[in-house]
């Protein structure tokens, strides 16, 4: 009964712990930073064989560094928060050759929060530091029994409970232990390892204590789907500020340098959910030609779609105007 969370938690994650593909030791930091980064916010089922595609295209630092950015949202698309996909990129370039090996310098990279930071510092270069994510937040705020929003005291909590020369371990396994068995719904606490020590098993649904959802606010689009005769549609590059900056999307309106042939006709509108927004495009279609002034816009012949950064949403668009992606 005096074993503490740690004793309790490594044989468990020794035994227990998923073969994922930036597992394999030892660790190359770059690989580990990678997965970091494309699990926030995706679930794993989602991010294998993004991540699978994303090592083959970019097996070094070097070689990610040295990509044009189109290249890498390439590879992104589908997978959403695109500003992880831009500051891998820019952080790639930014660190020359290596990553560095301690917390404190990696968070002066773009992209590197506290989480990211303290992931790539104790699982690839072995640094005594100690992350929360949500899973760690839940695990610890029901092994607490914290109340009320549980991220500041999981922070705290999670540095006391670090065994010295296991972080790296210590924080994979609190991280397993949520995504396996202390699970948001319907944890399986008849095969928790810590069960005899949590303070939470016997009501986890109370841990941690539910967070008012603000409601998601509307955005209203428009978007053009412009045909040509062969086939090809015309794509616009989002501005590098905008929510899906730098993706490729079908244009609000006639670009210039572009002539609308015939009727313009309505497809109807194409709703997306975001976690933080809610977005409804109106969408019209017709046949154009012409050559696209800014280079900015694109004709983008079929199958020539997968080579270009292109969010969910634009894809659905897209298969509505009956152009194949
Ligand atoms: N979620 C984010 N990073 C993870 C990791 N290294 N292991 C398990 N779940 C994770």
């Amino acid at each position: 009964m005096n074993s503490t969370l740690a004793d309790r938690l490594l044989p468990w994650f020794a035994t227990a712990r998923r073969d994922l593909p930036w597992r394999k030791e030892p660790r190359d930091p770059y690989r580990v930073w990678v997965s970091e980064v494309m699990l926030q916010q995706t679930r794993v089922e989602v991010v294998v064989p993004y991540y699978r595609r994303f090592l083959r295209r970019f097996p070094t630092l070097r070689a990610l560094a040295a990509a044009p950015l189109d290249d890498v949202l390439a590879l992104w698309s589908g997978l959403g928060y695109y500003a992880r996909a831009r500051n891998l990129h820019r952080a790639a370039r930014a660190c020359g050759g290596a990553l560095p090996s301690t917390s404190a310098e990696l968070r002066a990279l773009p992209g590197f929060g506290p989480y990211t930071a303290a992931a790539v510092a104790s699982l690839a270069f072995g640094e005594d530091v100690a992350l929360v994510d949500g899973n760690v937040t839940r695990v610890l705020a029901r092994a607490f029994a914290i109340p009320g929003d549980a991220k500041a005291m999981a922070w705290k909590i999670a540095r006391d409970l670090l065994p010295a020369g296991r972080a790296g371990q210590f924080n994979e396994a609190l991280m397993e232990l949520g995504a396996m068995i202390c699970t948001p719904r319907a944890p399986d606490c008849p095969h928790c390892p810590i069960r005899p020590i949590c303070r939470g098993k016997d009501d986890p649904a109370s841990f941690p204590a539910a967070r008012k959802r603000p409601v998601r606010p509307l955005l209203e689009w428009r978007a053009l789907a412009l045909t040509r005769g062969d086939g090809a549609v015309l794509l616009a590059r989002r501005p590098a500020e905008a929510l899906f900056g730098g993706l490729w999307d079908l244009p609000v309106e006639r670009p210039e340098g572009i002539r609308i042939l015939g009727r313009v006709s309505s497809l109807g509108v194409v709703e997306q959910t975001l976690t933080h927004r809610e977005v409804r495009v109106t969408l019209q279609t017709a046949r154009a030609s012409g050559t696209p002034k800014s280079p900015d816009v694109r004709w983008v012949v079929p199958g020539g779609i997968v080579a270009l950064g292109v969010s969910s949403l634009a894809r659905k668009s897209l298969r509505r105007a009956g152009v194949s992606t």
